[in-house]
């Protein structure tokens, strides 16, 4: 696709890193005016030195900062929600304090830029909203039990904003990725050593990790007037993990 999105005005949360930065920069190749938000300011403004787009730093834990911040930004026709933090440990061994956080990043976060997106979008008879979940949010998680239920909760506010928003023009979709080779993912391989690498990629049914270019082309699609009658709906990008192996 060339153009495809030409003359949207589209906002990328988690925008400055891996899966995030490459949907932003898949944006403005498609045309797109886009905005990337995230709490890294350095990463953030290493991606504005690069690529035509705007950066806003902001923690989406801080729900009304991230709202102030968003409304200043104006109005967007196109909403990806990439910001998330992984978890790696057996719930016994997690506290209140750290599974409030989880759940506040994977999916408070997501409810409240949706919550600032949509009245603009609702008037303009035009929306698409896109959240990046996981394979874990449909599967489960062994050692990260709070992080897919994060993933899975986003899984159904999805479907549930795609049903309260049908008659604006707005479609609502996830994608699900697998194991993507992004700095996440090599953070917790540099933790948890070669095997935890061997581990995901068997996971899949294609053998290998995923790109952030994969998800991205998968957000180009579902931004875009092609997918105009799909709302609702979960994109596995994720080597076929989601049939299992
Ligand atoms: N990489 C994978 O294998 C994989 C698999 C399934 C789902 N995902 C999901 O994809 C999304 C992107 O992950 P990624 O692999 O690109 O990770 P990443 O760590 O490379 O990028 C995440 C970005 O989110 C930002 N971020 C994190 N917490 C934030 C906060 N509180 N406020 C603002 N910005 C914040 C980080 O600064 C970073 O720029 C996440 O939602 C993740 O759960 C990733």
């Amino acid at each position: 696709m060339t153009g495809a999105l030409t003359g949207r005005r589209a906002l990328v949360t988690g925008g400055a890193s891996g899966i995030g930065a490459a949907i932003a920069r898949a944006f403005v190749r498609e045309g797109a005016q886009a905005t990337i938000l995230d709490r890294d300011r350095r990463a953030g403004e290493a991606m504005v030195g690069e690529y035509e787009l705007a950066f806003i730093e902001a923690d989406v834990a801080d729900t009304e900062n991230l709202r102030a911040c968003i409304a200043a930004a104006g109005s967007f026709d196109i909403l990806v929600n990439s910001a998330g933090v992984d978890q790696h440990a057996f719930f016994t061994a997690t506290s209140p304090p750290e599974w409030r956080r989880w759940l506040a990043i994977n999916l408070e976060a997501v409810f409240a830029t949706t919550h600032a997106v949509l009245p603009a979008m609702q008037a303009a008879r035009f929306g698409r909203l896109i959240n990046i979940a996981s394979e874990a949010g449909r599967r489960g998680s062994r050692g990260g039990s709070v992080y897919a239920a994060a993933k899975g909760g986003v899984i159904a506010f999805t479907k549930s904003m795609a049903l309260e928003n049908a008659r604006y023009g707005i479609t609502a979709n996830v994608i699900a990725p697998g194991p993507i080779d992004t700095p996440m993912l090599r953070r917790a391989v540099a933790a948890g050593g070669e095997r935890l690498l061997e581990g995901m990629k068997g996971a899949t049914l294609l053998q290998r990790l995923g790109t952030p270019d994969e998800v991205a082309a998968a957000a180009v699609f579902l931004a875009s007037d092609a997918a105009g009658y799909i709302t609702g709906e979960t994109l596995g990008v994720s080597g076929g993990m989601g049939i299992g192996t």
